[in-house]
């Protein structure tokens, strides 16, 4: 027996130092890798630098917290937020590297609290093949046949909604404005609410509430902002679940010939999602649809007060295109007069790259990565801020300057060199396998909008307020405007 064991062991000695060493190499080899991490601070113990961080500041700059992390330690670097080492980049050859291997070497991973407010099917939480499910539904839902044919009718209709609702010489909050548009449009189209409706309107209260706990921090204790939040939640999933049994029923008597123009309509003929991802589906839509474009909106509000000349360009880009249907005999916009509006669409670039709507992304490591000498540890957070590029001198000459004029300049000098621009460092929309799908919605919102603001009215700041980022962009005063009506048509 005693001979057997030491024959065993003289057997198996070579493989078990060999095993050993490669552990040992291994060892030294991380460690190696760990002093490639990009330099940095881990701050505190649990909070790290994550208050600094959040500190509110002007939203057309990076704020101080990321210029002087920049000035100290470069375009990436390590830190500690919200509770999980990060590496944090405002190099926009990393954060496109990041958006692009989503799935392979990183994951969309938002806070916890996210998931608890917006539901763990939100599409913002989902990852692999449910996230590539909910996204296929968004994309048809939001495609550019569907855009052309439907959705441009109901942006006009929701906007000259609003807009006639202003009564001449009034004063009022552009901001409130912007989300009663957006949000009865992405009411309208996910599931064919009417505005004028009590419904609506109480739906839309249920929805401020909801909001304000999106924002605060997650603590679910009595009377704070994330606890009424998560009671808004049940409400309003509820309320969407009365309406899905009204269509299910309204389905059935009407068979197979039921016109599904709406999200809910189709989610509940074409997909095989449960009830429960499609309340999350159309709650996270109804969310990511009316935030960012209404702030998008009252963006492009403030910046044009302050830039006349942009003004004047696009009331004449906007009269022609008026005039000219007028001519025709024609009462509303179409596809064609939409690719007209080039000036337009320079104002849109110009505001999403100075206001930066959405400034950073959360995602997290899956393997070990390296990326130009850096080193990237599996499983950390990690931070693409697509706001820095748009903000970096060495990108866009006076960055802090609204200049929509840079964008036909751009385009003026050479294709190359533009396209080049927007690929490489233009991300407002995020990119890769989870670029926003309602990117040209958006835009589109934007677009119709500013044509009948000019052409029907001419505003001014009333006070003084700015956009902060508080995180999330906004204004906190609501951004007050009086308004004059013009007769120019
Ligand atoms: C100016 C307005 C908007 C901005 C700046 C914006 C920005 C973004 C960004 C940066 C992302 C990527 C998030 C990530 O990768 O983690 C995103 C995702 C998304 N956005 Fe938008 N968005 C806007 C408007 C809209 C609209 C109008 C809709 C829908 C009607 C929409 C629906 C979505 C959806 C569904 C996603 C998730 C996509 C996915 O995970 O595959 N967004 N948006």
């Amino acid at each position: 027996m005693f001979h057997f064991h030491t024959q065993l062991i003289v057997c198996f000695l070579p493989s078990l130092l060999a095993l050993f060493l490669f552990l040992i190499l291994l060892r030294r080899n991380r460690n190696a890798l760990h002093l490639d991490l990009p330099p940095g601070t881990m701050g505190w113990p649990f909070l790290g630098e994550t208050i600094a961080y959040l500190r509110p500041y002007s939203a057309t700059t990076i704020g101080a917290f990321m210029e002087s992390h920049i000035k100290r330690y470069g375009k990436v670097y390590k830190s500690n937020l919200f509770g999980e080492p990060t590496v944090v980049s405002a190099d926009a050859g990393l954060n496109r590297y990041i958006l692009q291997n989503e799935g392979r070497l990183f994951e969309c991973s938002y806070p916890r609290s996210i998931g608890g407010i917006l539901g763990k099917w939100s599409m913002l939480v989902t990852v692999g093949d449910m996230h590539r499910d909910m996204r296929m539904i968004s994309l048809n839902f939001l495609s550019q046949s569907r855009l052309k044919n439907h959705l441009l009718k109901e942006v006009e209709n929701q906007t000259l909604l609003v807009l006639r609702s202003w009564k001449d010489s009034s004063t009022f909050l552009a901001q409130d404005e912007a989300k009663k548009f957006t949000f009865n449009l992405m009411a309208k189209h996910i599931m064919s609410l009417d505005p004028w409706k009590l419904e609506t309107e109480m739906l839309k209260k249920e929805y401020v509430t909801f909001m304000k706990g999106v924002i605060s921090p997650p603590l679910n204790l009595p009377g704070t902002p994330y606890r009424r939040a998560l009671k808004s939640r049940s409400t309003i999933l509820k309320f969407i679940e009365r309406k899905m049994e009204e269509r299910k029923l309204k389905m059935e008597a009407e068979g197979g010939d039921f016109e599904d123009d709406d999200l809910l309509g189709w989610a509940l003929k074409h997909s095989n999602l449960s009830t429960e991802q499609i309340l999350d589906l159309i709650l996270s839509l109804l969310f990511a649809g009316h935030e960012t474009s209404s702030v998008a909106i009252a963006l492009a509000i403030f910046f044009l007060s302050g830039s006349p000349a942009a003004v004047q360009q696009l009331t004449e880009e906007h009269l022609e295109i008026s005039r000219s249907n007028k001519r025709l005999g024609k009462t509303e916009l179409d596809w064609d007069d939409y690719k007209k509006m080039e000036f337009t669409q320079s104002v849109i670039n110009e505001t999403l790259r100075l206001g930066n709507v959405v400034r950073f992304l959360h995602r997290k490591a899956l393997k070990d990565v390296r990326y130009r000498g850096y080193f990237i540890p599996r499983g950390w957070k990690v931070l693409p801020v697509i706001s820095a590029a748009h903000l970096d001198p060495l990108v866009f000459d006076q960055p802090h300057h609204f200049n929509p004029w840079r964008w036909q300049q751009m385009n003026g000098s050479s294709l190359g060199n533009m396209s080049t621009t927007i690929t490489n460092n233009f991300m407002p929309f995020g990119g890769g396998p989870r670029l926003c799908t309602g990117s040209e919605l958006a835009k589109l919102e934007m677009a119709i909008f500013i044509h009948h603001l000019v052409l029907k009215y001419q505003w001014e700041l009333v006070g003084s307020d700015q956009a902060f980022a508080y995180p999330f962009v906004d204004f906190p005063k609501g951004l007050p405007i009086r308004i004059r009506h013009r007769t120019l048509v």
